[in-house]
């Protein structure tokens, strides 16, 4: 096949070079020169039929038939739900996570147990015999063979070739394992590099669109956290997943950073087995087990994660510093929001924490952003600073600002259902959180200030 004509293009200033160079004629930025193609006349000849043979025009917008309906519902609830229902004919979507987080397993399961759906499994990263290993590994639990009869295995890397193979098999869902690994024969640049990796995702898109046929990228994220090289990535495809976790714990959080046909606010929750990804139905109650009692510094906080309440155990530690600098240290949770607490808890409050460590942490390995958690983690400091437990059926939500003022928080009513499912009989909620209907069998507590928590709960 002839070559397409190339050229590298400034990243920063967009001038063209015929040839790369480290540093840009131009702008003087070093390392900015990708390669792009010029001009598409030669892939188009590589291209499917149905894709060349469609030529966009004017559509009036009434006339374009509404296509709500026709998602592929999954047979994995969580997934299903953070893609907005189910997959969308035609869709791309691109999900990052850290190696080893469990980004081919997932998809791999999601590929073996939906009878339902014929899916092409493209793994550019584990040969045939590998990606049957773990196919026998999930398929443990799950026993019968035949759920996996409709699932294909391809390792190929160029994408006209996998075309080929998508027209031939006409798979309900293509998974491309990872889409770094792809290369389009347009250029000339190695497979992973920015220009290959978005030329490739390009021409699956438009392969997509043609065809109907939905696809699933799989991208690797850099130390940085970004989906690596492709940032540009993000905006070409429907959908962005974000898989994450702690790789030593088990548990797994996928969270839409940008979906074209759903919610944001979702959150799907995995566990990580010895026989793949199993959806957690109920987190709050996993998390926070079966305790008996809890120590001092141990309380529990009413977040919420994407749309669902979750309850989750906040554990400090407060001990006198034996170097001249307190050590702070807080896993899970914004060190500097710890540090801001800390000070207001020792200029508004007047508790002496200067001279102490204090180490924070979330139980479960899960990180919150959210500072409905404020609350709890400044009763976890205080209880640890005391050594004083606080009732295990107290639980908290809100914001604790700069003054000591605690502030409501969001979805109150949401958080105090889900504390009353778990059986807590307490939860503490700034005064003036709006929207909240009395629950049956919990006391809901307001308060104003840090100090009127303490007084409550210490006497
Ligand atoms: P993997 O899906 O290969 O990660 P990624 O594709 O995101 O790089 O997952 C790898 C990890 O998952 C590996 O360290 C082992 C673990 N794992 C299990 O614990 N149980 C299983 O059933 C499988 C298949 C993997
Ligand atoms: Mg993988």
């Amino acid at each position: 096949m002839a070559k397409v004509r190339s050229h590298f293009v400034c990243q920063s200033c967009g001038a063209s070079h015929t040839q790369w160079l480290g540093q840009c004629s131009q702008c003087k930025q070093w390392n900015t020169l990708v390669d792009e193609v010029l001009d598409r006349v030669e892939e188009k000849r590589g291209s499917p039929a149905s894709v060349k043979s469609r030529q966009p025009k004017p559509i009036a917008i009434d006339e374009i038939p509404a296509q709500d309906g026709p998602r592929t519902p999954l047979s994995d609830h969580e997934l299903s739900r953070v893609l907005g229902g189910g997959i969308v004919p035609g869709s791309i979507t691109l999900i990052g996570g850290e190696p080893g987080i469990g980004k081919s397993t997932l998809l791999l399961q999601t590929a073996l147990r939906n009878p339902h759906l014929r899916v092409l499994y493209v793994s550019g990263e584990e040969s045939e015999h590998q990606v049957k290993m773990r196919a026998e590994r999930l398929n443990q639990e799950y026993g019968a063979a035949s759920t996996s009869a409709n699932c294909y295995v391809l390792t190929e890397t160029n994408t006209q070739s996998i075309f080929k193979h998508i027209e031939a098999l006409k798979p309900g869902l293509v998974v491309i394992d990872s889409i770094q690994t792809l290369h389009t024969a347009a250029l000339d640049a190695s497979p992973g590099s920015v220009g290959q990796v978005r030329e490739c995702a390009a021409e699956l898109m438009r392969f997509a669109k043609a065809t109907g046929t939905p696809m699933v990228l799989i991208g690797h994220i850099t130390k940085d956290g970004f989906i690596a090289g492709p940032k540009v990535l993000e905006h070409m495809v429907d959908c962005v997943l974000q898989f994450e976790g702690d790789r030593d714990h088990a548990y797994r959080l996928l969270r839409p950073l940008k979906n074209r046909f759903g919610s944001t606010n979702e959150l799907g929750i995995y566990e990580m087995r010895g026989t793949g990804l199993a959806p957690v139905d109920d987190p709050s109650q996993v998390l926070l087990g079966n305790r008996t009692e809890r120590p001092s510094g141990v309380v529990v906080a009413a977040t919420l994660e994407g749309q669902r309440p979750l309850l989750i155990e906040v554990q400090a530690l407060v001990s006198s510093a034996v170097y001249g600098t307190p050590q702070r240290s807080s896993t899970g949770f914004d060190l500097r929001r710890l540090n801001m607490l800390l000070a207001v808890l020792e200029k508004r409050c007047g508790f002496r924490l200067g001279a102490k460590d204090v180490f924070l942490n979330l139980a479960g390995g899960f990180r919150v952003e959210e500072p409905a958690i404020d609350l709890a983690v400044v009763c976890a400091v205080l209880s640890s600073n005391a050594d004083i437990a606080v009732p295990m059926d107290c639980c908290f939500a809100g914001e604790v600002g700069l003054t000591g003022e605690v502030r409501p928080v969001t979805r109150a009513d949401q958080r105090v259902a889900e504390a009353a499912k778990l059986g807590f009989v307490r939860i503490f909620v700034a005064q003036g959180t709006k929207g909240m209907a009395p629950v049956k069998g919990i006391e809901v507590i307001h308060v104003a200030r840090v100090e009127q928590v303490l007084a409550h709960l210490f006497g």
